[in-house]
C-alpha cells in the first residue's frame, strides 16, 4: 500500500510561509494585491476564483475580483488588463481560463505584463522557464515539484512520464522535471503503446482529464503517481487515476481531492508575493 502525498498539508505550510512574507512587506509599508478576472459563468471557474479569493484573504493579500459578463468583448477585456498593468496596488493579474470562444486566449495572456503574470503563461515567462532563468513557475507543475520535495522524493536520474501536453501543465511539467535532471517522456492522445511507456515510469504525472484513465496495469510497482485530474462525474470529483487499484502498487500517490489541487492555489499566492517583491526592488 502506498503513502499518500498530502497536498493539503504541504499547501498549508506554503501558505504559512507566504503569509509571513506578506506580513514582512506590510511592515515596510508595502501591500500585496492580486487581480482575478472571470469572464462568463462557467461553474468550475466560479469555484476556482472563489477559492483564490479565500486564499488571498488567508495570507493577507488584497484580492481584486473582476466578474465580467460572458458577452464582454475582447477589446473590453484587453482594456481592463491594460488598466491593471498600470495599477500600482495590483502586483499580480490572473485571467481565469477558459475564456468564452469569441475571445482570443493567447492575445489576452500576451496582454498581461510579464512582471504581473503570476500564472507564468505569457510567452516571455514560458521562454524564461525553458532556459531556467525565471521568477515565476506555473502553479500546477510548481506545486507538484513542491510536493515531491516535501516528501524528499528525488527526481534526478528517474524515469519521469507525463501524460498530457497542455501549455498549463504537461509542457511546463516536463521542463521542470528536466531542470531537476529527470529523464522525461511526454505522452499524449496520439501516443502509441501508452501503457508500455507509463509502466516504465518511476514518477508518473497524469494530466489527461478523464476519470479512471490510469489503471494499475499502466503503473510500475513502487512508482510515484501524481494525479492532476479534476473530473466531475455526477457531482463528485475524480482524478485521472483509479485510486484504489493504483494505490496498491505505487510507493506514493496523490489523492483527489487533497493532492495537487490545493497546491495550485498556494503556489499562486507564492507567485503573487514574488511579484510584489520584484516590483518593489527586492
Ligand atoms: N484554468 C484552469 N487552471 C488555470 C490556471 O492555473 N490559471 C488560469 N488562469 N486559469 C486556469
Amino acid at each position: 500500500m502506498s503513502r499518500i502525498l498530502d497536498g493539503k498539508a504541504v499547501a498549508a505550510s506554503v501558505k504559512e510561509k507566504v503569509g509571513a512574507g506578506v506580513a514582512e512587506l506590510k511592515e515596510e509599508g508595502i501591500s500585496v494585491g492580486l487581480a482575478v478576472i472571470l469572464v462568463g459563468d462557467d461553474p468550475a471557474s466560479k469555484i476556482y476564483v472563489e477559492n483564490k479569493k479565500k486564499a488571498c484573504e488567508a495570507v493577507g493579500i488584497k484580492s481584486f475580483q473582476y466578474v465580467l459578463d460572458k458577452s464582454t468583448s475582447e477589446g473590453e477585456l484587453l482594456s481592463l488588463i491594460s488598466d491593471l498593468n498600470g495599477e500600482k496596488s495590483v502586483n499580480g493579474i490572473l485571467c481565469q481560463l477558459p475564456l468564452p470562444e469569441h475571445i482570443d486566449e493567447q492575445k489576452v495572456i500576451a496582454a498581461i505584463s510579464p512582471e504581473k503574470d503570476v500564472d507564468a503563461f505569457n510567452i516571455s515567462n514560458v521562454g524564461r522557464i525553458m532556459i531556467g532563468n525565471f521568477d515565476f513557475l506555473p502553479c500546477t507543475p510548481a506545486g507538484i515539484i513542491e510536493i515531491l520535495d516535501n516528501y524528499n522524493i528525488d527526481i534526478e536520474g528517474k524515469n519521469c512520464v507525463v501524460i498530457g501536453r497542455s501549455n498549463i501543465v504537461g509542457k511546463p511539467m516536463a521542463m521542470l522535471l528536466m531542470h531537476r535532471n529527470g529523464t522525461v517522456t511526454v505522452c499524449h492522445s496520439k501516443t502509441k503503446n501508452l501503457a508500455e511507456i507509463t509502466s516504465k515510469a518511476d514518477i508518473l504525472v497524469s494530466s489527461v482529464g478523464k476519470a479512471n484513465f490510469v489503471t494499475a496495469d499502466m503503473v510500475k510497482e513502487g512508482a510515484v503517481v501524481i494525479d492532476v485530474g479534476m473530473n466531475r462525474v455526477g457531482g463528485k470529483l475524480y482524478g485521472d487515476v483509479c485510486f484504489d487499484e493504483v494505490a496498491n502498487k505505487a510507493s506514493y500517490i496523490t489523492p483527489v481531492p487533497g493532492g495537487v489541487g490545493p497546491m495550485t492555489i498556494s503556489m499562486l499566492m507564492k507567485n503573487t508575493l514574488t511579484a510584489a517583491k520584484r516590483q518593489n526592488g527586492r
